[in-house]
């Protein structure tokens, strides 16, 4: 039983952070579920390497194309082993296979019919890699907001609009092909529309894979990058993939483009095509001009890797756009690992080699946590089968508190004290709490694989834990008079100031490292994070006279739509019109609460759009670490529209 799944393969404008580290972290996931299940699975992933803004990206490196994709190519390659991902097969797009693969595809497109000669003059986006229709000279992209470029060149076309019907069909009787639903409606209304035939070559670059017969034509990249998905298994008998996942904006070239080219080409079509959501930067997208890209290395240095995954499949749900920021990262490893499994872990292990020297005693189960050990194991495996990990993890969290409280309640160092009489009761709350432990740890693999493996091995357990298959989970399994392994705490509590300080400070040498790399300077770091002990760099009155701050009154001030953190302000500056701000400080004002209360604000902030809502400023507040943020204020009045100097 065969199971191949892919990664999108990832861009080499660009060194890996946390958003490309959260697809492949779940693909990760998959392909230990899918092993439990007994399958061979099979993960590809890769690097995207052609294109004209690798092209322009390497030019102003001072390195050839080629070197500077090495360079990229090997930190997604590290990336991976550093976070011990599971990964079969890394292709690159300037291997000389993937090349070959290219050129089929596209010789049995063409031979079949579906490509001929055109030309072509329109709009086109270099970050996205995509024509914009419709688009005129000077409009941005409507994906990425940056500016289009127009371009004129002789194309060759590959006959899209042939397979509209087709793909509509498709959808309908293969519901389950595009997932989840949300991506699968766009697809159907973008394909409602009619399709129009694409142009699938390139004369204006020459970083590419070039047109057989065709040297001056080189591949449009999507072509190249797609085929991929055939070109890392080639030879091996693998494809149709079982499953692509991805981000959500690029459903369109998976969910569209690709089946037609494999048609066009007589090929068969991967089964399902899964896409996953953003993560942002405390609401925010994360991006080089803002700064505030998050690398992994730090966190995986700081808390390890599976307080990164545990964080991000519980966090967001699988599918829609999620938040990642350090506060909340620390404070969910604190909650549920520091203090739920692995406090559960120890206080089991440590108690069975204080009151029974270490065996796993024969006591007899309790049917209640073994009832619920049965039922959380099944919702579990049904949820990682939808990739709802959130919900498998909320349902394993379900089974450490019924069996904390059963522990509490059974109070085995009570029942230690009690002699003969309290012999079979202890050795039965201890199997239990231990059988539990073990259950958990086994369902709880593919989401926290080394920390799993360690609990596993004190456990006494002799099988590796990726060898461990779904009929191990049941409960019963674990065999009295095992003999545990010495005891040690696996999620050491966190203090929460000093390890984001931390992780903060190795993000900052990560960009320094990864810059030096490409032959660049880190832009200096932000002073919160190079400041000892709370000081910060010192700058001169010239730079302070620069900020704007006035003193303004809160209009108006209402809750943000799916950001928890945020309020949208309507504040008076003196200004003819209000401001429109929006600041996150909902967790520590109630908007009522603001209404009329004067605040600072920074009036000469560039505007920018946060959830869609247009922020010209921002609100000066105390910012406590870890606690909520406090408005600045006066205790004498102040008039609207004062200037603080
Ligand atoms: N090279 C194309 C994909 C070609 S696949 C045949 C590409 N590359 S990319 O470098 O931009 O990576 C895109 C993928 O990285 C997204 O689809 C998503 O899986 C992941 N992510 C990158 N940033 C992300 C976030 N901020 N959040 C979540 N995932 C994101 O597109």
């Amino acid at each position: 039983m065969k199971y191949y799944l892919t990664t999108p393969i990832y861009y080499t404008n660009a060194a890996p952070h946390i958003g490309h580290a959260y697809t492949t972290i779940a693909a990760d996931c998959i392909r230990r579920v899918k092993q439990m299940y007994g399958f061979e699975v099979t993960l590809t992933t890769g690097t995207d390497e052609h294109g004209v803004n690798v092209e322009r990206a390497a030019i102003a490196a001072g390195k050839t194309p080629l070197e500077y994709t090495d360079v990229i190519a090997e930190e997604f390659r590290r990336q991976w082993q550093i976070l011990g991902l599971g990964i079969d097969r890394f292709e690159r797009t300037t291997s000389a296979k993937h090349a070959k693969v290219v050129q089929d595809l596209f010789l049995r497109c063409k031979n079949a019919g579906y490509v001929y000669k055109g030309h072509y003059t329109g709009q086109y986006c270099i970050f996205d890699n995509a024509y914009i229709n419709d688009a005129k000279p000077g409009d941005p992209c409507p994906d990425c907001g940056r500016p289009t470029e127009t371009v004129t060149e002789e194309n060759y076309y590959f006959k899209l609009s042939a397979f509209t019907d087709r793909l509509l069909d498709l959808y309908s009787n293969q519901p389950d092909f595009i997932q989840p639903e949300i991506r699968r409606n766009e697809v159907i209304a973008f394909v409602r529309q009619g399709l129009k035939d694409l142009s699938i070559s390139r004369t204006t670059i020459k970083w590419g894979i070039p047109v057989p017969g065709e040297e001056k034509h080189v591949f449009y990249v999507w072509f190249d990058a797609l085929s991929t998905y055939m070109s890392a298994v080639d030879g091996e008998n693998l494809w149709p993939a079982d499953l692509h996942l991805i981000g959500k904006e690029i459903v369109r070239f998976h969910a569209v483009y690709w089946p037609a080219f494999l048609w066009a080409a007589g090929l068969d079509l991967p089964k399902r095509i899964f896409a996953h959501g953003w993560l942002l930067f405390e609401n925010d997208k994360m991006s080089k001009s803002r700064g505030n890209i998050v690398r992994a290395t730090p966190i995986h240095n700081v808390l390890g890797t599976d307080a990164l995954r545990y964080f991000l499949l519980r966090e967001v749900p699988f599918g829609s756009d999620g938040s990642f920021s350090y506060d909340a990262l620390v404070g969910r490893y604190n909650s549920d690992l520091a203090n739920g499994l692995g406090n559960l872990a120890s206080r089991t292990l440590t108690m069975i080699h204080q009151y029974r020297e270490g065996l796993v005693p024969a006591g007899a189960s309790d049917n209640h946590v073994a009832a619920h050990a049965e039922s959380a194991v099944e919702l579990a495996l049904e949820a990682y089968e939808r990739f709802d990990f959130s919900r498998a993890l909320e349902t394993i969290w379900g089974l450490i508190a019924t069996v904390d409280k059963y522990i509490v309640e059974q109070a085995p160092w009570k029942l230690a004290k009690g002699g003969d009489d309290c012999v079979a009761a202890l050795d039965g709350a201890l199997y239990t709490s231990a059988e539990a432990l073990r259950v958990i740890v086994g369902v709880l693999y593919p989401v926290m694989p080394q920390s799993c493996a360690r609990i596993w091995a004190q456990l006494g357990m002799d099988s590796h834990l990726d060898t461990v298959r779904i009929k191990d989970l049941h409960w019963g399994h674990l065999e009295p008079g095992q003999k545990l392994r010495p005891a040690a705490g696996v999620f050491p509590r966190a203090e929460p100031k000093s390890s984001i300080e931390k992780m903060k400070a190795l993000e900052t040498e990560e960009l320094a490292r990864q810059m030096a790399l490409l032959g660049k300077t880190a832009p200096p770091a932000p002073a919160a994070a190079t400041a000892e002990g709370g000081g910060s760099a010192q700058i001169t009155i010239d730079d302070f006279a620069k900020v704007d701050l006035r003193v303004g009154i809160v209009k108006s001030a209402a809750p943000v739509k799916g950001a928890d953190k945020l309020l949208h302000l309507s504040v008076d500056i003196g200004e003819p019109q209000s401001r429109s701000i929006v600041a996150g400080i909902a967790l520590a004002y109630k908007p009522d609460a603001l209404i009329g209360r004067k605040v600072v604000i920074v009036a000469n902030l560039a505007p920018r759009k946060l959830r869609g809502l247009e922020s010209q400023g921002m609100i000066v507040a105390a910012s406590l670490g870890d606690g909520a943020p406090v408005l600045a204020s006066f205790l004498e009045d102040v008039p609207i529209g004062a200037r603080l100097k």
